[in-house]
């Protein structure tokens, strides 16, 4: 099969913001206890964290970690996370119904942070809290000293601010599941009086207001219009929400799924747009896709699990190489739609549906979707370049004309390159694969590595990593032009030096 990518260096999307390759880390399963956090692990610091644990989220390279949920935040209580360890209080934690011990809070994780190289996107409880905890808690992080909680912080140790300067007001508030959840009209008010005297205590800091939980939720849209008509001065981005999985087995389809997130993004970018002419707006609002993953080999096990333990293995889902495929189309849709996602955040970082998994008392091993969203985050940065794709096309059960290739392509100016990422979907033809890459002149090949030739279900062990990215030389440059051999079912990245 052939596929044909056109672009011109005039034509460009939008520079990436590197906050598109965040994460999340939620007090839930074993993302923190057992999973940062083990203080009697081998390799853990003085303060409890594993180093093995650090090194492998530095591999990954994500800039900005959402905390600390997720379900969990909209019955947490900041404040039961500062303070000496031993005086903070055990809670039960009702999202996930497990119990909450406290041994790590707002200071150890905004330390870990600072060591894994992330910045702290901090969430305030808008499910059984509200104005007052949120304000308490941006006075605490970021006011200078001289008050009330920023002297407290102090006493705590931290003499600077912490200066967080991304912020979810709640998290999936219209969900039936949540803690205190609410219509739009009532959290779109409170989120607007939050956010207002949030701003109040630090002018500084960027909001981020909830939008539906996902897509298929029976109040999707008009929610978001509702919550706008309330925040839209207020705040600087609206939240999506989405998790995908191969339920029904059916591998075209599923590859096609990053076809939905396309459209979720489009449609939530129009009703942005619409609320800004209903408002005679000149603001452009942004979108946090905060919470985005495969989520489905856990279900079934986590249905059965016994209520009130601390840190059970929960949602540990084991991804697989076409995990890996689709989470490299969903990766390269976030690059491609970069001109309103300026953050989003792979859900989650650490044990709970993540890339990085960690034995008690063993290992710290990557799954199979740790490599695609690592090399995307260590190289997809700079100018994402407008394509035209000629491409053949393939029908499914959800989607229509779905194309066999998935790519983008980035110009970075100041390495000098231009780097692909492609996905070959199809699972019985390769394809030669064509960039014009117009305006641009091009030197040599820096690298090309794909990830190829497995069984669909095949997964990486702590013991074994056979999915992983190979080095291939299947590629040509010419002056303008490069050609690849793009494997069946395969995850793509080349990396071409510029003149
Ligand atoms: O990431 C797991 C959960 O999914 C989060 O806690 C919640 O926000 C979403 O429903």
């Amino acid at each position: 099969m052939q596929a044909k990518m056109t672009v011109n260096k005039a034509f460009t999307i939008s520079e990436t913001d590197p906050r598109i390759y965040g994460s999340f880390l939620e007090h839930m399963g074993r993302a923190v206890y057992s999973g940062i956090y083990e203080p009697d692990h081998k390799t853990s610091d003085s303060k409890g964290f594993r180093e093995d644990v650090k090194a492998l989220v530095r591999e990954l390279k994500t800039p900005l970690i959402r905390y600390p949920g997720g379900n969990f935040l909209s019955g947490y209580n900041w404040e039961d996370g500062i303070g000496s360890v031993e005086d903070r209080p055990k809670r039960l934690d009702l999202a996930w119904k497990t119990v909450e011990t406290n041994e790590v809070g707002l200071h150890e994780f905004i330390g870990w942070a600072k060591e894994v190289g992330a910045e702290v996107n901090m969430a305030v409880n808008l499910g059984t809290r509200g104005i007052d905890a949120a304000r308490n808690l941006v006075e605490y992080c970021n006011h200078p000293g001289g008050t009330y909680w920023s002297d407290l912080r102090r006493q705590h140790g931290a003499e600077s601010p912490f200066k967080i300067k991304t912020w979810c007001l709640g998290n999936e508030m219209d969900g039936s599941w949540q803690i205190g959840s609410k219509t739009a009209d009532e959290y779109g008010r409170l989120a607007a009086e939050t956010a207002k005297v949030m701003k109040w205590v630090d002018p500084g800091i960027e909001l981020v207001v909830c939008g539906s939980s996902g897509s298929g939720m029976p109040t999707f849209a008009t929610w978001e219009a509702t919550v706008l008509e309330h925040t839209y001065d207020y705040v600087d981005y609206l939240s999506l929400h989405s998790y995908y999985g191969n339920k029904k087995n059916d591998l075209q389809n599923y590859l096609a799924m990053s076809v939905g997130m396309d459209r979720f993004i489009k449609s939530v970018t129009a009703i942005c747009d619409y609320i800004k002419a209903k408002k005679r707006s000149d603001k452009i609002l942004n979108l946090s896709f905060d919470e985005w993953n495969i989520w489905y080999h856990s279900n079934e096990k986590d249905s059965k699990n016994e209520p009130w333990q601390q840190s059970p293995p929960i949602l540990e889902d084991i991804y697989n190489f076409e995990d890996a495929l689709l989470l490299g189309c969903l990766l390269i849709t976030l690059l491609k739609n970069s001109d309103r996602v300026k953050i989003a955040c792979l859900a989650q970082l650490v044990n709970v549906i993540a890339p990085i998994m960690t034995e008690k008392n063993g290992v710290a091993w990557r799954q199979t979707t740790f490599y695609p969203f690592m090399q995307a985050a260590n190289y997809g940065h700079g100018t994402v370049l407008r394509h035209n794709l000629d491409v053949p096309t393939y029908d499914c059960a959800d989607f229509k004309t779905v194309p066999f290739v998935e790519s983008v392509s980035i110009y970075n100016p100041d390495k000098d390159e231009i780097i692909i990422f492609a996905v070959n979907r199809s699972a019985n033809e390769g394809v030669d694969f064509t960039a014009e890459l117009q305006g641009f002149t091009l030197s040599n090949v820096l690298e090309f590595t794909e990830i190829s030739g497995h069984d669909v279900k095949q997964v990486n062990t702590k013991d074994t990593y056979p999915v992983v990215p190979k080095e291939t030389d299947a590629v040509k440059v010419g002056k303008n032009q490069l050609t690849a051999s793009l494997k069946p079912l395969s995850w793509n990245m080349i990396r071409v030096g510029l003149n």
